[in-house]
């Protein structure tokens, strides 16, 4: 009876629309990590628009200081950090990358297209809390061009994972996952299209998931 009676506290707490301290103290801050078009980022950013994710962009960090995804984020107000990789150690970059991050306290950070590996000081940092979207049914197909691998292989089915990023590449344990039909015919960029259409879709769920 007490446990029922727990329950019921817990789940009143939790859906009183923010009403409550608890709730409303929350961190729902999330920051992106990207290098190029920034698609899943516009989803996203999309979804936190529609109010079908309760999230706000606390920061968009590239390497890439074209990067369509950081210009787009610019222009849309939000925080911009471009953080040049060439030529920096991986360790070394990451702790630049660490020292941007930490005084936003992101509750998150969303790697969305963000072409670089991260070390174990930037997972250390950020415990359980680095999200990552992969084009393919992990663990199949890490690294890159996994549409092409997964056509090369023959497999009828892949897809999309979004998973807590470990010192891997591409490892670590998977949040959500979508499948996708391959299809007689398909090539890399009609696959990759469809794929890409249901990573806009289970980004944005998984990150409401994990905040
Ligand atoms: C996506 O296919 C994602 O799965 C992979 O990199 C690509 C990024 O695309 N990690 P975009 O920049 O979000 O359009």
């Amino acid at each position: 009876m007490v446990f029922f009676h727990f329950v019921s506290i817990n789940n009143a707490e939790k859906y009183a629309g923010g009403q409550n301290k608890g709730e409303m103290l929350k961190n729902k801050k999330i920051a992106i990590l990207l290098s190029g078009r920034g698609s899943n980022f516009t989803a996203i950013y999309e979804a936190i628009r529609r109010g079908d994710l309760d999230a706000e962009i606390c920061c968009v960090i590239s390497n890439v200081a074209d990067a369509a995804g950081l210009l787009r984020a610019r222009e849309w107000g939000l925080q911009t950090i471009y953080i040049p990789s060439r030529g920096v150690e991986r360790t070394a970059y990451d702790r630049l990358l660490i020292e941007a991050l930490r005084p936003l306290d992101p509750a998150l950070v969303c790697l969305a297209g963000f072409m670089r590996i991260l070390s174990p000081v930037f997972i250390a940092a950020f415990p359980s809390r680095v999200l990552n979207i992969h084009p393919s049914l992990l663990p199949a197909f890490p690294g890159l061009h996994a549409q092409r691998q997964a056509l090369q292989y023959g497999v009828k089915i892949s897809g999309c994972t979004v998973h807590l990023a470990d010192e891997g590449m591409d490892t670590g344990p998977i949040v959500m996952q979508r499948a996708v039909e391959v299809l007689d015919g398909d090539t890399e960029e009609s696959l990759s299209a469809r794929i890409l259409e249901q990573e806009h879709d289970v980004y944005w769920r998984a990150i409401a998931c994990k905040l």
